[in-house]
């Protein structure tokens, strides 16, 4: 993998954002370069989705800003995708599997114009890469979560972006549909696209991302995952949860943090 740090694909500026008067992301600042496969990282609550909302436009920061490629997400937008949270998708719409890998092409269609051959190829190329193609025809409705989960993907990859937000696309998915997806997005960094994932799994952390972006509220830590990934910066983002402790020291037991750079 080659870092371009020279040009930040993702600018961050004093990002802060507010619900109702408090205050759920303080003064993020970091910058992301290209080409990486970056995971965002925290508790329940800490503000990951809406960092990414923010990215998108979805929030009004109280202050900051994000830059995507040096510009604002409106100069840009055909070049970024974004994959909501599943959870929070109304999927009793009434869509094929198709017709919603095919809606993603719409953007570079632009007005008034249907999908032609090009776009239905590249339809069935995203059915085929998310390992779909059974159930082309199925309707939204009647697919499992995983299934759901590789819809989304197959989406984002029709809107041919270069750089990919996506909310906890491993959620709910079982081993071999994890494998599926996460060879998708390493697919796209080699083809030097950026692709931003908001993250669960501590234990894979090392494995997946280049790049770990940490977050409670505050930023931790942003860089390298071999340089941020540490002991200390997984307790100081997870700090005073139980469970995650626990868990940090199942990792510690078994090895698959990084040692202390002192
Ligand atoms: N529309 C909203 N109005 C008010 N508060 C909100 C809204 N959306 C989120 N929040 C609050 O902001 C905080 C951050 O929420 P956010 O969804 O960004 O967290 P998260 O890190 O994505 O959590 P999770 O891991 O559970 O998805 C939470 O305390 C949440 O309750
Ligand atoms: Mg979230």
């Amino acid at each position: 993998m080659i870092i371009h740090v020279d040009q930040p694909v993702v600018e961050v500026h004093d990002l802060t954002v507010t619900y109702e008067r408090r205050p759920v992301l303080w003064d993020i600042d970091f910058t992301l370069p290209g080409g990486i496969l970056a995971g965002i990282i925290g508790p329940n609550g800490a503000g990951k989705t809406t960092l990414i909302k923010a990215a998108m436009d979805l929030v009004v920061p109280g202050s900051g800003f994000v830059r995507l490629f040096g510009k604002s997400l409106k100069e840009v937008r055909s070049k970024v995708s974004y994959v909501p949270q599943r959870r929070t998708v109304d999927w009793d719409f009434p869509a094929s599997v198709y017709d919603v890998i095919l809606m993603g092409t719409y953007p570079s269609l632009g007005l008034f114009r249907y999908p032609r051959k090009a776009e239905k190829e590249l339809a069935l190329d995203a059915l085929r890469k998310v390992e779909l193609e059974d159930f082309k025809n199925r309707q939204i409705s009647q697919l499992s979560g995983g299934q759901q989960q590789r819809v989304f993907l197959a989406r984002a990859l029709t809107q041919n972006a270069d750089l990919f937000f996506m909310d906890e696309p491993f959620a709910g998915v079982d081993a071999a549909t994890e494998k599926t997806i996460i060879k998708v997005l390493q697919e796209l960094t080699s083809h030097g696209k950026t692709v931003v994932v908001v993250h669960h799994d501590l234990q894979s952390v090392a494995k997946y991302f280049d790049w770990t972006i940490m977050i409670h509220s505050r930023l931790i830590a942003s860089g390298p995952t071999s340089q941020v990934f540490t002991p200390e910066l997984v307790e100081k983002t997870y700090g005073g949860k139980l469970d995650l402790l626990t868990e940090v020291a199942h990792l510690l037991q078994t090895e698959k943090l990084p040692p202390r750079e002192d």
